[in-house]
């Protein structure tokens, strides 16, 4: 534990595509104490390489074993940034931080969910509004993330390993959503988390650029100079795809909701976009385009 006199911020989610980059740039910071929570020590190991210190917490104890299982490694711990998988288990585990941090004193948590406007009915969009509301009665400083699409999720479809390489394969027809890139959301979570004071009690939409599948077969052509076409499949073949691979079928329920939904138009803030990254980071969020650049190695074949 650091002795100084600056605050103890704990990041979950630190080997994910935004915790990493969190990571990354509160280490640079000069004004934090960073710690990453990871679940195992052979998760712990790459970062103890970076001298980043870690404090071993499986979220999915608490269920099991009660609070104790993580209350201990939360202690001296002031901010925190909450992130869970895709998984209905996110419900349980983030009831358990939140009580443990208020427990152990923990002042401000900001909570990664996602967007969807409040009366959404959406479940899994839903669970993330029960989560900011808990938060909100545990009395503790909070600032909610709700970021839509992930232009990450683009990366899956591209790639040496891909035997479909220049296919995109998406579930949700024609239907135009709003896109942001995680580095992005890690830019301002690392914001937040240096001075919560000033975005306590805030919400945040993020979601920077709204486009077709179609217009991002496009881009892609474009920036990386091969053909990208894109291929609608059917939600029922998502989900049958992602049940066989393992995934947890509740939340993936959810996940084929939103894209028949979407894809009928039913959801009316699919394509909303939002000043919010470059409002707290004071920098212009990533376009698709230039997304596309970044990841060239990625989406070549
Ligand atoms: N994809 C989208 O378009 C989208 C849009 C809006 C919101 N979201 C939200 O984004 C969140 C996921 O973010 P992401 O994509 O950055 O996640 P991710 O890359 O899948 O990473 C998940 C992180 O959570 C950790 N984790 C999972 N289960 C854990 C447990 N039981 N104990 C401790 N740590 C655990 C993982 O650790 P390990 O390395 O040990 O597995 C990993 O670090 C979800 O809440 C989702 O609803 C996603």
């Amino acid at each position: 534990m650091n002795t100084n006199n600056k605050p103890n911020v704990l990041i979950f989610g630190a080997t994910g595509k935004i915790g990493r980059v969190l990571i990354e740039r509160l280490n640079q910071a000069s004004d934090v104490n960073l710690i990453a929570a990871v679940r195992s020590p052979e998760k712990a190991a790459p970062l103890k390489t970076q001298k980043i210190e870690t404090r071993i917490i499986d979220l999915d104890k608490p269920e099991q074993y009660g609070l104790s299982a993580i209350q201990p490694a939360l202690v001296g711990i002031n901010r925190i940034f909450l992130l869970t998988g895709y998984n209905v288990s996110m419900l349980a585990q983030s009831k358990a931080v939140i009580y443990a941090a208020k427990n152990v004193g923990v002042s401000h948590i900001v909570h990664l969910g996602a967007y969807a406007k409040d009366d959404t009915t959406v479940a899994h969009l839903a669970w993330h509004q029960m989560i900011e509301i808990y938060l909100q009665h545990s009395g503790i400083g909070y600032t909610h993330l709700r970021p839509n699409w992930f232009m990450q999720n683009l990366l899956g479809y591209g790639g040496r390993d891909n035997q479909n390489a220049g296919v995109i394969t998406q579930y949700i027809g024609d239907a135009l959503v709003s896109w942001i890139d995680c580095d992005d959301i890690a830019k301002v979570a690392a914001a937040i988390l240096r001075s919560p004071e000033q975005h306590n009690g805030k919400t945040y939409p993020l979601a920077v650029e709204a486009h077709t599948m179609q217009a991002v077969s496009e881009i892609f052509t474009e920036v990386v100079g091969q053909p990208f076409r894109y291929e609608p499949h059917s939600p029922e073949e998502f989900l049958k795809i992602v049940l066989e691979a393992g995934a947890d079928p509740a939340y993936m329920k959810c996940v084929y909701n939103v894209f028949t939904r979407t894809r009928e138009g039913s959801v009316t803030e699919a394509a909303d976009v939002f000043n919010t990254v470059e409002q707290i980071t004071g920098h212009r969020p990533t376009s698709l385009r230039e997304f596309a650049q970044k990841h060239k190695p990625e989406l070549a074949y």
